[in-house]
């Protein structure tokens, strides 16, 4: 009877002996676990789908209802908040696991000839990737999500000539609202995964059509006239089928990487929402989740005579150039060994983006919204005019920006020893008129009121004398 099934279903559709020619496939021997990078990004995209589809069943996408449906899911229904947390530690996984996979192809040479196709599809799926976890963070809908759509319409909106079409495009208006939401909705949730769908299968068909690159050797250079015999006598000699030689690692690596998600996303939740979504409040400040931080710092460190022109052109100027890298050199060494500019591009991308990284996670250019009051020990009174004016210090936002003793924040000087620097004069002046990136004060503040901050900033010494 299941005999019967069997040589029925594989009459019919020819989809049983399709899958195990698939699964018995020779590939090259020696395919170690640098391979298995390709595996994990499908296999987190898949537990974005099953997480995404979980989260969509209660998510509403419109303005008024977004945030609140958030909250429902993360308090009050059943894994609601493990759905989140799987969603948002998923994609982190698939972004570096794309990443690294990108890497390893690019170090060892695998993206050249036949399969230049194969690394031009892979840069679309990590376009795809790095458009899906922006616009998921958009459809959070905080206070954070909401600016990163208006920032990123600005940004749009700098291109020259379909600049204003653009933003209009990504915004579904004038203005942030509504159409916004469901814009990205859409694109999120529909547009997208199809085109990662339909890239997916197209890049995996390249895989099969041309197998996997055979682990380089230094010296043995790629030559298109030969290059195909080579590989196929290389397999007919030694190739291992792909079930169960080879796959075997992908699974282990893929579960263990399953694993330490659904690890994180027990122990450490979804992120947090921001505040609901406020557009009077004009000074909050987007930070993305941690896979886009760097960029963010890349923009806000950016001299603001290049800004425009940086901000378009850069990231078209590396698309062009991840897309064009596989036809400007297709053959020859594959070894990194001997590819000293491959691994030295690498390793500076690496450290680049590292760097901003680092600098978007500190992100000194902004006002720090929360600073510690200042203790009555820093302050060095406890009444008068110090005091009152440490007070003032505080309430009045400078804490925000200016470090005292390690406390506060790094928009401006740290004005721990300003006593030594400036006199009440200048003093005066500045907190009166202002300063390139700090507000004047002469009509918040009182005369008695900058008097009393200035005793305080003139107390500020240096304390080795
Ligand atoms: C939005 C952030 C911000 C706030 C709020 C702010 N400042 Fe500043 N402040 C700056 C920046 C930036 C500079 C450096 C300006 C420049 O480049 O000349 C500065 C410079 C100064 C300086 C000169 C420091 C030096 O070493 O030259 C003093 C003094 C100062 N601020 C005092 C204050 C006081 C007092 C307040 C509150 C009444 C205040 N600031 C509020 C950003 C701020």
């Amino acid at each position: 009877m299941v005999e019967k099934i069997y040589q029925w279903l594989e009459d019919r559709t020819g989809l049983i002996s399709l899958i195990g020619k698939v699964a018995k496939h020779p590939v090259p021997s020696g395919a170690r676990w640098w391979y298995v990078f390709g595996s994990a990004t499908l296999c987190a995209f898949i537990i974005q789908v099953a997480s995404g589809i979980a989260l969509a069943l209660y998510y509403i996408p419109s303005a008024d209802e977004a945030y609140v449906t958030l909250q429902t899911i993360t308090q009050s229904t059943t894994f609601g908040a493990f759905a989140r947390a799987l969603h948002y530690y998923g994609a982190s996984a698939m972004v570096l696991m794309v990443g690294i996979h990108m890497a390893q192809v690019f170090l060892q040479g695998s993206y050249k000839f036949p399969r230049e196709m194969n690394w031009l599809t892979g840069v679309l799926l990590l376009g795809f990737t790095l458009l899906m976890g922006f616009t998921g963070q958009i459809l959070r809908w905080d206070q954070n999500a909401v600016w990163t759509a208006v920032v990123a319409a600005k940004q749009a909106s700098r291109a020259p000539l379909v600049g204003g079409w653009l933003s209009t495009l990504i915004l579904g208006g004038p203005t942030v609202g509504g159409s916004t939401l469901s814009r990205i909705f859409v694109v999120h949730v529909f547009l997208i995964p199809a085109l990662v769908f339909a890239f997916v299968g197209l890049h995996l068909l390249l895989v099969l059509r041309h197998g996997i690159s055979e682990p380089p050797q230094p010296g043995k250079k790629v030559n298109p006239q030969t290059y195909r015999k080579e590989y196929e006598a290389a397999l007919k000699k030694d190739g291992v089928p792909f079930w169960p030689d080879a796959i075997w690692r992908d699974m282990v690596f893929a579960a263990a990487m399953t694993i330490g998600i659904v690890i994180l996303a027990f122990v450490f939740g979804p992120p947090e929402l921001g505040h609901p979504p406020d557009p009077s409040l004009i000074d909050a400040n987007p930070r993305p989740d941690w896979y886009l931080i760097w960029y963010f710092a890349v923009l806000a460190l950016l001299p603001h005579g290049i800004e425009n022109f940086f901000m378009i052109f850069a990231p078209l100027f590396a698309g062009i150039l991840l897309i064009l890298f596989p036809f400007i050199s297709n053959h020859g060494e594959r070894s990194p060994s001997r590819r000293p500019w491959a691994v030295a591009v690498v390793i500076m991308v690496v450290v680049m983006i590292g760097a901003f990284w680092l600098a978007g996670v500190k992100s000194d250019w902004s006002p720090n919204f929360d600073p510690k009051p200042l203790s009555v020990e820093v302050i060095g009174a406890d009444s008068g005019p110090i005091f009152k004016g440490a007070h003032l210090f505080e309430v009045k936002g400078c804490l925000n920006c200016h470090l005292i003793e390690g406390d506060g924040g790094r928009r401006g000087p740290d004005l721990s020893e300003v006593g030594d620097k400036l006199s009440a004069n200048q003093m005066l002046l500045l907190i009166s008129n202002g300063a390139p990136n700090m507000p004047s004060y002469a009509s918040t503040l009182t005369p008695t009121e900058i008097d009393e901050i200035i005793a305080f900033l003139r107390s500020r010494h240096s304390r080795v004398k």
